[in-house]
């Protein structure tokens, strides 16, 4: 239990025995942080709840508790207000928060941290297609899926990071029709950008496709050869397009600075001995039945419907398909990891349904218990201008043209952090929002130097850092003083841990994100205000010390999102 966890009890039960007094039974008390800080530090609709029950109304019953609460202060507590319609906030006195930041100094990168839990998680995210574009969405599950894997890595858990690599499907059927009819890969490999040489294969299969169906027939029969091991031919073609994939993929992740434990491709589970456990584990259970030629997985009718459309595990051909290689790489992670290992797929919304079938399924294997598999969607990105970035039929926009224009846009605020600043804009846009929902792609908005954006969070680090070296070469020693009265930055300071561990919690960075914004807030405001390094000024390493505190907490947090701080700006 961390600190803040005791004062939340405390506080809980004063206001419990307040509660009983005036005659409300087993009473429930939920507290929470108001979200303006200036309202207090904590907050309880107590009165909102039991004003029926008390025959009053919530503003009544609210300042006859705070009443009550007032005989005998909770510890800690300086004041008691009303607000809206009945909310009783809290204020704690500075010394409660001043008191801890003595920790932020001392425990500098590691402030925040927990090494409570132990188990293990894996995080699968990324998981682009070889010999296909990495689009906006396999971006988006990057940014989303490294920040989930350092947060939870924080908090002590164990955590692999697995790119799923899609390198197995009848694409490369129609990739090696495509090839043999249109293509020449020994050209293609010395091509400027092969990818987009592949990319334009695939597509042109699609358009000749529609005019001569048998195409898709052939495809079919070029996987099904690749699969059964039948053509060491389609097997080189692949190899080819695996490794070319592979090399732009790592352009990729080295710009974003992201690194993976294990990168195990679909192929890996595609062999007849795994795709023979999935399918004797369904038969074992019963599962699995016989449907117009293929193999299905029914689930539970509830009334006249089912839970869920029946999710197929072979297709007629006997081909392996996606789901068949999911359940293979699940069983491979239990064995590998054990059975309480976490899995979370961090893969876009299109695919909810289809992961509701994939869990469903396991549940009834009994492979896991409640919360082991988590799924994290984000949704779509959208241009500001509307419509949504597409990537089928060749209306791709290049991952790499994208992060050249972050970067050109970035060397406009100062070519030396180019990079590093393009990459934080790029970043945050992603992790701002709870992931679900659709993200916008406002150039203005994710470089903006003011507001909810990454360049911001790091300009006020970089500001700290600035005033740092200030005081230190005038020689002022950054000391808290625990008498001093100061604004709200220490106590969303000491909340850090806190946000961290309920990010973690909940599978979502846009906490931590949106505390980071509150706090640099509260910082630009302090930096305001005050004269931070003067000799003069008795109150200096005081405010010398809260800076660094800022600093020490800002750069965690930045870190946990996959942002670095740039040295100037
Ligand atoms: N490669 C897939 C795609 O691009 C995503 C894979 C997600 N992970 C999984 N275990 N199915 O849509």
């Amino acid at each position: 239990m961390n600190k803040s966890q005791d004062i939340i009890q405390n506080l809980k039960t004063s206001i419990e025995q307040v509660a009983i007094k005036m005659g409300i039974e087993n009473p429930e008390v939920h507290i929470e942080h108001p979200d303006d800080i200036s309202y207090g530090d904590f907050s309880s609709n107590i009165a909102l709840i039991y004003s029926k029950q008390l025959k009053t109304n919530p503003k009544a019953l609210a300042e006859k508790i705070i009443e009550e609460l007032k005989k005998e202060m909770p510890e800690n507590v300086e004041s008691v207000s009303i607000a809206g319609p009945g909310f009783i906030n809290f204020r704690f006195a500075s010394k409660y928060f001043l008191n801890q930041l003595d920790k932020i100094l001392k425990n500098g990168n590691k402030y925040g941290r927990s090494l409570e839990n132990k188990k293990t998680v894996l995080v699968e995210y990324s998981s682009p297609n070889i010999a296909k574009p990495f689009t906006v969405g396999h971006l988006r599950s990057t940014i989303i899926g490294d920040a989930i894997a350092n947060i939870l890595n924080f908090s002590g858990y164990n955590i692999v990071r697995d790119n799923h690599l899609g390198d197995w499907g009848t694409q490369f059927g129609k990739l090696t029709v495509a090839l043999e009819k249109w293509g020449n890969l020994v050209e293609i490999e010395k091509s400027e950008s092969p990818i987009k040489e592949l990319v334009a294969l695939y597509v042109r299969f699609h358009e000749e496709a529609e005019k001569d169906p048998a195409l898709e027939d052939m495809a079919r029969e070029k996987f099904q050869l690749l699969e059964e091991g039948n053509s060491p031919e389609i097997r080189k073609t692949w190899e080819k397009c695996i490794e070319l994939s592979k090399k732009e993929f790592e352009r990729i992740y080295e710009q974003l600075g992201v690194k993976f434990d294990t990168q195990i491709g679909e192929s890996f589970y595609a062999t007849p001995e795994m795709i023979e456990k999935v399918m004797q584990e369904l038969v074992g259970k019963n599962l699995i039945k016989e449907s117009e030629g293929a193999q299905v997985v029914f689930f539970e009718k509830i009334g006249e419907s089912e839970k869920y459309p029946p999710l197929i595990i072979k297709k007629t051909d006997g081909t392996s398909i996606y789901a068949t290689r999911d359940l293979a790489a699940d069983i491979y992670r239990k064995e590998k990891y054990g059975n309480d290992v976490t899995i979370i797929n961090e893969v876009g919304s299109e695919q909810i349904l289809y992961f509701r079938q994939l869990y469903e399924t396991e549940k009834m294997m009994g492979w896991f218990q409640e919360g082991q598999r988590v799924h994290i969607a984000h949704g779509l990105l959208r241009l500001k201008e509307g419509g949504k970035i597409s990537t089928r039929k060749g209306n791709v926009i290049w991952l790499e043209d994208l992060i050249r224009e972050a970067v050109e846009r970035a060397g406009k605020i100062n070519q030396e952090s180019a990079h590093e600043v393009a990459m934080a804009a790029l970043k945050f846009n992603d992790l701002k929002r709870d992931s679900p929902q659709d993200i916008i792609f406002d150039w203005d908005e994710m470089m903006s130097m003011t507001g909810d954006s990454g360049p911001y969070l790091q300009y006020s680090c970089v500001r700290a850092r600035s005033v740092l070296a200030k005081a230190e070469s005038l020689g002022i020693n950054p000391t808290i003083n625990i008498e001093s009265k100061t604004e709200n930055l220490e106590r969303l300071l000491v909340r850090f841990p806190e946000v961290v561990e309920r990010a973690g919690i909940e599978y979502k960075a846009n906490i931590l994100a949106s505390y980071l914004i509150n706090l640099a807030a509260q910082f630009n405001n302090f930096y305001a205000n005050n004269i931070i390094a003067d000799e003069k000024d008795p109150e200096s390493p005081h405010k010398t010390a809260l800076t660094k505190a800022f600093d020490i907490v800002m750069a965690n947090g930045l870190g946990l999102l996959g942002i670095k701080v740039p040295k100037r700006m």
